[in-house]
């Protein structure tokens, strides 16, 4: 695999076959896109989380598909080697027909080579009728911030037996279903290396222990700029990655090596 080559799905793929960890953060513009880009990040995802670090909102709920297509439409450009993923914003893909809608306009007018869309089984039908149709998905298990107004607040999934097993059966109904990779999000780290360990596809993590192919972090919270990081209170999982260097891009760079090297997620990371 060259350093320098565009990283695809097959990339991906034998990268989580061959153990080399797959480095990913979140970007919303050209100029922080460009920079993680040349600082080697393997995978970059316009998030729902601007919602949140850009917007300046509670939540990710009230982001649209327009504001995805937006920023996706930037940071395309801007990436020479990454790949780019576009969440699917919330009850976007609440029909297959707003499926199709978004994941057409993310993939066409944003520039993304894959979709991301959260939920467990009861997805299944809807990433089974995108995949069927050359849409590459990722599915989004464990902690899903656009059920926050279900939920009343976030917290680890998956802590019990009962729940963990049934993250780990949704995890095989979707990558039957079609799915291309899996995002865990927030579960521990035992239930984030079992499910990496049955999956046929890769697994990234994000609060799901050292066990998964790749780690992914909000861009705004591992810079320490995130209205979370800057409380004081950031989740477990986040680590301020300008800690010690002198600019944005040596940040990039280190945890690049982080992630590589195992060394990112330590133990006080994890659940
Ligand atoms: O919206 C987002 O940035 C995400 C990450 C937290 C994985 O889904």
């Amino acid at each position: 695999m060259n350093a320098q080559s565009p990283v695809n799905l097959s990339v991906l793929r034998a990268m989580s076959a061959e153990k080399q960890r797959i480095a990913c953060l979140t970007a919303y513009d050209a100029s922080f896109a460009s920079v993680m880009d040349a600082a080697g990040v393997d995978l970059v995802l316009v998030g729902d989380s601007l919602g949140m670090v850009i917007q300046g909102r509670g939540a990710t709920t009230a982001v649209t598909l327009d504001d995805i297509a937006y920023h996706s439409r930037y940071v395309a450009p801007a990436l020479s080697r990454a790949f780019l993923v576009a969440d699917m914003p919330f009850l976007s893909y609440a029909t297959r027909s707003r499926a199709l809608d978004a994941a057409q306009r993310l993939m066409q007018e944003g520039g993304a080579a894959m979709v991301k869309l959260e939920g467990g089984r009861e997805q299944a039908r809807i990433v089974e009728f995108l995949s069927e149709r050359g849409v590459p998905v990722c599915a989004h298990l464990g902690l899903q911030p656009q059920l926050i107004h279900k939920m009343g607040r976030f917290r680890v999934q998956g802590r019990e037996a009962a729940s963990a097993d049934a993250m780990r059966r949704d995890a095989r109904v979707l990558e039957d279903a079609g799915a291309d990779m899996l995002l865990l999000e927030c579960v521990p780290a035992a239930l984030g290396a079992s499910i990496t360990e049955a999956a046929g596809v890769p697994v990234i993590g994000i609060g799901a222990g050292g066990d998964v192919d790749g780690q992914i972090l909000v861009m705004h919270d591992m810079l320490g700029v995130s209205p979370q990081a800057r409380s004081g209170r950031p989740p477990r999982f986040v680590r301020n990655f300008m800690d010690g260097q002198p600019d944005i891009e040596s940040a990039f760079r280190a945890y690049v090596e982080a992630v590589k090297s195992g060394a990112y997620p330590a133990a006080e990371h994890c659940f």
